[in-house]
């Protein structure tokens, strides 16, 4: 019977880590790229996109959630610090779990991972073909609705679209982004659902297949496919892309803060607590289970680890840099995008593009949707990456089929199955799903990933204690503070993430399991007792 705990030993993964030689992994990247790497994983859908959903459950203490949100993730990526550090290796949580913790917990981290990797890719897409039509909107360029969504985000578009010609028809001097606007347009979607359905669907003009209505985000579909043609091209051109594009996304991003600032109306913030958080504190941590996502990639750079030149003093730079650079950021967004536009007003698809055009700042929000298309790129790009190296890293232990997982283009030397299979998944799930709910489910699974590593951080501290560590998270030992807040804090995260998305999690953990017991358990080469395989090199 195999041990479903058997771990891999710091002194093997340490060998991996010290392999040198033509058939590793180039070391090229200093503080400064780990560092740009990070905040072009993070800064992306989380605060163009889901800032809108997140305003909407926690009003203006939305930015109270990016508060909450963000002590998570300090508390966490402390303890992937430690880890990216002592084990600097491509596999990130799921190594730090074998090496802790057990192969399977090890398993379920390197599945789970795909939630927030191949997912968050999916996710992206659907933030970014909002804002490629929004660009076309520029150009006076429609797209038709049928093919920019999902069938389901597509029929609520067109049913806003609807009510808000029918209000503006009806009220003329009613004023959208005001309290009075948005009152008006809740009402007339009470009054009269059925008819405002029925000529959604008109608007929807969508053809029928099988007799139902068909919705496929059709942009978001492409951009996956292309970013995953580039990935398997060439992994030099696509880092240094990444590094163009996080310039002019922090640029865009302290433009918002800086032009929005000017438009702030101090009403919209409310005068007291009820009127700054209308859903109390639980709608807070609702909120900031939504926009976790945000925050999301910072850990993406301990995948870089083998390709980090002194990663023992510089992926805890990178981390931590990274998410502290974000958080200010996502703070000053979230103060900029409330008090712009009064909360149940802000936009759901594109909130910041929408909160400049609401102040007639066409010109602000074409700038800021053409950054926030390259940003979102730039994230869809180390998502996939990241996931490519994850199934990677799992193959070579056996888990998966190292022949697929684990093939190396002899050409372009990038791991190019894994990286098609995931971006054809993401452009799947990402063109026929409702970005809200894939958001949801990538955040929960994240989330548990960040539960486990701070856990292994104290099993780690207990177990081997004299282990060189060059970064040590604070107060782990032998008072656990920061870890056991890292898992209360996500923990709280993941209960307000709600029934289904559990649902969700377990039922995709339940389809992890069957191939762990089918497959994975048996070829583990832990389990075997053998070494490494040699690299695979053919087509
Ligand atoms: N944090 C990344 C984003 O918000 C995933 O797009």
């Amino acid at each position: 019977m195999a041990n479903l705990f058997a771990r891999k030993t710091m002194d093997v993964l340490l060998a991996e880590a010290r392999e040198e030689g033509a058939h590793t992994l180039q070391r090229s990247l200093g503080p400064f790229a780990l560092t740009s790497l990070g905040v072009g994983a993070v800064i992306g859908a989380g605060i163009f996109v889901l800032a809108g959903i997140g305003a909407h459950n926690a009003g203006p203490a939305l930015i109270l959630s990016y508060v909450l949100s963000g002590l998570g993730c300090v508390f966490a990526g402390l303890c992937y610090a430690e880890f990216a550090a002592m084990i600097p290796l491509a596999g990130s949580a799921y190594t730090y779990a074998y090496a802790t913790l057990g192969e399977i917990f090890a398993w379920i981290i390197g599945w789970d991972l795909t939630l927030e990797y191949a997912m968050g890719a999916s996710t992206v897409s659907g933030g970014w073909s909002n804002h490629f039509i929004e660009f076309l909107n520029i150009f006076g360029i429609k797209f038709p609705l049928w093919l920019a969504y999902d069938h389901w985000t597509g029929l609520r578009t067109a049913t806003d679209q609807v009510a808000r010609a029918m209000l503006h028809a009806q009220h003329p001097e009613l004023i959208a982004g005001t309290k009075a606007f948005s009152d008006a347009l809740e009402a007339l979607k009470l009054a009269a659902p059925a008819a405002l359905t029925e000529q959604a669907h008109t608007l929807l003009n969508a053809p029928h297949l099988f007799g139902m209505e068909i919705g496929f985000n059709l942009p978001a579909f492409i951009i996956a496919l292309i970013i995953t043609a580039i990935l398997v091209v060439g992994i030099q051109e696509s880092a240094k892309f990444n590094a163009g594009i996080v310039v002019m996304k922090v640029a865009v991003v302290l433009f918002v803060i800086g032009l929005g600032s000017h438009y702030i109306s101090h009403s919209n913030w409310g005068g007291d607590w009820h009127t700054f958080a209308p859903m109390g504190v639980g709608g807070i941590g609702t909120a900031a289970g939504l926009i976790f996502f945000s925050y999301i990639g910072f850990d993406a750079v301990s995948t870089t680890a083998q390709e980090a030149k002194n990663p023992q003093r510089d992926l805890p730079i990178g981390i931590i840099l990274s998410l502290i650079i974000c958080t200010v950021l996502y703070i000053g967004v979230a103060a900029v995008l409330t008090g712009m536009v009064y909360w149940p007003d802000i936009n759901i698809e594109a909130p910041v593009v929408s909160a400049f055009l609401s102040h007639n700042l066409a010109w602000a929000a074409n700038i800021i949707t053409i950054g926030a298309l390259a940003g979102l790129t730039s994230v869809m790009l180390v998502m996939l990456l990241g996931q490519s190296r994850v199934l990677y890293a799992m193959a070579k232990d056996g888990l998966l089929p190292n022949k697929f997982f684990g093939s190396i283009h002899p050409k372009f030397r990038t791991p190019w199955k894994a990286t098609i299979l995931a971006g054809v998944l993401a452009a799947i799930v990402g063109s026929v799903t409702p970005i809200d709910d894939i958001g949801k489910m990538v955040n929960i699974g994240t989330l548990l990933a960040f539960v486990i590593v701070c856990i292994a951080i104290m099993v780690l501290r207990k177990t081997d204690p004299d282990r060189e560590r060059p970064f040590r998270a604070p107060l782990v030992w032998p008072i656990p503070v920061v870890p056991v807040l890292g898992v209360l804090f996500n923990g709280y995260m993941m209960y307000k993430l709600g029934i289904w998305n559990w649902v969700r999690l377990i039922g995709w953990l339940v389809i992890g399991m069957v191939v762990y017991f089918t497959y994975s358990r048996k070829n583990s080469r832990v389990q075997l007792g053998l070494p490494d395989p040699e690299p695979v090199d053919h087509l």
